[in-house]
């Protein structure tokens, strides 16, 4: 895809938005799957449904511009998605990061993504049925990076019963 407007832009960062919330509902059933903490398990579960209202979102956005959804490859979330199901491959792998960390990581990503498409959607005066839904999602995936925020500041159990790991 050529990007030579801001126009192209937008479309681009958009396939991005689709590819990454599509992927982030596989993510975050994993991560939930795979999280021990009964409270972090159900932000997380809670969200994957929130994702699917995103995924929906951008299809209403692609559908108010005339166009047919499309998914560009997000490098950054499949990187983060990678990191997490490779986990204990392999004795020389690298640590991978926790649940906690990846979701985190996942929602900085989405917000960067979000924060960029509202800008430029502005620049571009386009309207409301395109802002809006950005918005929307925007505002979930800042509240999503608040309630893991908030997490990662309490100490878990395993870190108070094995304090030569921290
Ligand atoms: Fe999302
Ligand atoms: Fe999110």
């Amino acid at each position: 895809m050529n990007v030579e407007t801001i126009e192209d832009l937008f479309g681009y960062q958009l396939q991005h938005a689709y590819y990454a919330e599509r992927t982030q509902v596989e993510l975050l059933e994993e991560l939930a799957a795979d999280c021990d903490d009964r409270d972090l398990e159900s932000s997380l579960r809670e969200h994957r449904e929130e994702t699917r209202e995103h995924v929906d979102r951008l299809e209403d956005v692609f559908a108010a511009l005339g166009r047919q959804p499309r998914a560009s490859r997000a490098r950054t979330v499949d990187g983060l998605a990678e990191a997490h199901r490779n986990q204990g491959d392999g004795p020389e792998q690298e640590p991978a990061p926790s649940v906690l960390e990846t979701a985190l990581l996942a929602e900085r990503f989405e917000i960067r993504t979000y924060e960029t498409l509202v800008t430029l959607a502005g620049r571009l005066a386009y309207a409301d049925d395109v802002v809006e839904p950005l918005e929307a999602t925007l505002a979930e995936e800042r509240e999503m990076r608040r309630t893991l925020e908030e997490r990662d500041r309490i100490p878990s159990v395993a870190d108070a019963s094995s304090p030569e790991k921290a």
